[in-house]
Order: structure tokens, then sequence, then C-alpha cells
């Protein structure tokens, strides 16, 4: 399994410990940045992120900013993806199992780092069920598809 994470500066020291906490579970991780506390713009992050996820490079993407809205909002941009911002390990799990969510966002604004390493683990631990939840996911597709034609 490979990951790629980013945070904006907010998201920083949070995805600091999230990349801790992935590797000592032995799973490999790229940091496509920020670097450091200093202010930077988080759709950067999320479009290099998604562009790394949707592209194949990676299996699954993590993205932190304050909220988890904005980094989310710019990854979701990218055709292929279908990134969730959670706040509880409820919503991460179900969102891999019925949505097949690429990538996980959060707030280090909104969630402290024991809630943020269950709800990066409750993600992790989802599988995709397809099934009845495939036909809706090819739907989110679709749309992506009309949008290119428009
Ligand atoms: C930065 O102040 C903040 O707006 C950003 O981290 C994020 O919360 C945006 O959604």
């Amino acid at each position: 399994m490979k990951i790629a994470i980013g945070s904006d500066h907010v998201g920083f020291e949070l995805k600091g410990k999230v990349i801790e906490h992935l590797k000592e579970k032995g799973i490999e991780v790229k940091d496509f940045g920020t670097n450091s506390t200093e202010r930077t713009d988080y759709p950067i992050y999320g479009e290099a992120v998604a562009n790394a996820v949707a592209s194949k490079e990676y299996d699954k993407g993590i993205l932190i900013c304050g909220t988890g809205v904005g980094i989310s909002l710019a990854a979701n941009k990218v055709n292929g993806i279908r990134a969730v911002v959670c706040s509880e390990p409820y919503s991460a799990l179900l969102s891999r199992q019925h949505n097949d969510t690429n990538i996980l966002a959060f707030g280090a604004r909104v969630v402290g780092l024991d809630l943020a390493l269950m709800i990066v683990d409750a993600w992790l631990s989802g599988v995709y069920e397809g099934g009845r939840h495939a036909r809706r996911v090819q739907m989110i597709a679709d749309i992506e598809e009309k949008q290119k034609n428009k």
C-alpha cells in the first residue's frame, strides 16, 4: 500500500504524526508538502496528492488543512478523485465501503491527534463493497464525463 499525503501550514504538524503512524504500520508514504508552518495555499497540496492518486502511482491519499474542507474541495476537482472530509471514524469507514473514497481529508483545527489516527485507521480498514453501491459510484464518474463534454 502506497499513500500520498499532503497538508497546508495548518495541517503540517499533525501530518508529521500521521506519517509516523502510517510508517509504524508498515505503509509506504510520500509527503507532497507543505514542509513547514509557513503560510501557504491548500489547493497546491490538494491538487498534488489528487494527481498522485488519480494517476494510480499511489493507492490512496490523505490531506490535512485547518478544517479539511478547502483541501478536499481542491482534490475533488481532479477527475477520478473521491475525497471525503471526516471528523469521526464511522463516516470514514462507510466512505470506503459505500463510496470507494480514494482520499481522506480532515482538519487539524477540528480533530486532535488520537481522533485523527482513529479516523485514518477506520478509513484504511474499509473495503469497498461494490454491489448496489457500484452503480452510484459509476453515476459520480458519469457526472465527470458530462462535465468534460460541456
Ligand atoms: C487556512 O487558514 C485555512 O483556511 C485552511 O487551513 C483550511 O481550513 C481551508 O479550508
